[in-house]
C-alpha cells in the first residue's frame, strides 16, 4: 500500500516560522514532524510515499535525499544511531513529490496524487498531526481496511468546546470503537453536532472515494475538502468506516499543540526527561 502526505498547506497559524520552512518540517526535538510520520509509515509496511508539496518543496525534497558527504561525516563520528535514522528512511522508502499549485484545500491535494495511487486504495495522513501510540495509527487503519474492505477515518472524542474547529461525523456503532458513518459536517456548533466524534488527519481512502473526488472537483469552485467527498459517499448511501484510533493525538499545526509534542516526547526521551522535570520544578514561570 501507498501513503500521500499533502504537506501544500499555508500554514498560517505557525507563521512567520512556516514561511521559510514548511511546519510539517519543524523538529519535535531533533526529527521534524514529516521523519516521525515517515517512521510511522515504515513500522506499518508502507514503502512509498507521495508527498504533495507546495512552494516550499525544496527543503523537503532535500531531507529525503542520500546526502553520502554528511553520511560519511555521521560515520566518522561514530554517530551511528543518527544515521542509521536517516539511512532506514533514505534508501529502503521511495519518495514521490507532486505540487499542488494552489493550496486549493486538503481534497484538492489528494486528488494531485491521484496518478501514483491508480485504482489501489492508500493511506492519507496530514502533515501535521501526529500520534503516539503503541500500534501505530496507520497500522490500526491499514487492519481496520483488511477486515471490513471500505474506507476508513480515524477519529478522536473531543471536548465540546473544540467542537467547532473540526469535521464532526455522525453513525452508528458496530464494534468497540468502529462506526457505520453517514453524517459528515464541517465546523458545527455544538448544538448542531451529530457527536463528539472529529476526524483526524488520517484516512484509509478507496478507489471510488477518489472518483467522487474528481466528479466534484470537476463542479466545484474553490476549496475542495475531503470532507466533501465523505459526504458524497454519505449522499450515495456508500459505506465508510469510522475507527476511535488508540493514542495521542498532537496537532503540530497550532502552537500549542505542537509545544505539547515537544514536550511529550522529550519526556519519553531517557537523555532528556530528568533534567526537564527538575528545570520544570524548579523554575519560576
Ligand atoms: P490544515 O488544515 O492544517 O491547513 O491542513 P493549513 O493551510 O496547512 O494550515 P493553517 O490552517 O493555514 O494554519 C492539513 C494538512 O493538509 C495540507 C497541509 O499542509 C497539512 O499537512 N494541505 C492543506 C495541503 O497540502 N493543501 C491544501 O490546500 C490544504
Amino acid at each position: 500500500m501507498k501513503a500521500v502526505i499533502p504537506v501544500a498547506g499555508l500554514g498560517t497559524r505557525m507563521l512567520p516560522a512556516s514561511k521559510a520552512c514548511s511546519k510539517e518540517l519543524l523538529p519535535i526535538i531533533d526529527r521534524p514532524v514529516l521523519h516521525l510520520l515517515v517512521e510511522e509509515l515504515y513500522e506499518a509496511g508502507i514503502r512509498e510515499v507521495i508527498f504533495v508539496v507546495g512552494k516550499n518543496k525544496k527543503a523537503l525534497q532535500n531531507y529525503f535525499k542520500v546526502d553520502p558527504s554528511l553520511e560519511a561525516v555521521l560515520q566518522s563520528k561514530g554517530q551511528s544511531k543518527v544515521l542509521a535514522s536517516l539511512k532506514k528512511l533514505n534508501t529502503k522508502m521511495k519518495f514521490e513529490y507532486v505540487e499542488q499549485k494552489q493550496p486549493l484545500g486538503d481534497g484538492d491535494a489528494v486528488l494531485c496524487a491521484h496518478k501514483f495511487v491508480k485504482d489501489e486504495a492508500f493511506l492519507v495522513i496530514f502533515g501535521d498531526d501526529l500520534i503516539d501510540a503503541a500500534v501505530s495509527c496507520s497500522k490500526q487503519l491499514i487492519a481496520a481496511y483488511k477486515k471490513y474492505r471500505m474506507p476508513v477515518i480515524a477519529l478522536e472524542r473531543v471536548p465540546r468546546e473544540d467542537i467547532s474547529k473540526y469535521g464532526i461525523v455522525g453513525g452508528a456503532s458496530f464494534a468497540k470503537r468502529f462506526y457505520k458513518l453517514d453524517c459528515f459536517v464541517e465546523k458545527p456548533l455544538p448544538e448542531n453536532a451529530p457527536s463528539d466524534l472529529a476526524i483526524v488527519g488520517k484516512y484509509l481512502i478507496t478507489p471510488i472515494l477518489l472518483k467522487l473526488l474528481k466528479e466534484m472537483a470537476g463542479q466545484k469552485k474553490g476549496e475542495l475538502r475531503l470532507i466533501d467527498a465523505f459526504h458524497a459517499m454519505a449522499h450515495n448511501k456508500l459505506p465508510v468506516i469510522g475507527m476511535e484510533f488508540t493514542g495521542q493525538r498532537f496537532d503540530t499545526g497550532n502552537k500549542l499543540g505542537y509545544v505539547k509534542a515537544i514536550m511529550h516526547y522529550a519526556m519519553k526521551d531517557p537523555e532528556l526527561a530528568a533534567e526537564l522535570k527538575k528545570y520544570l520544578r524548579d523554575k519560576e514561570f
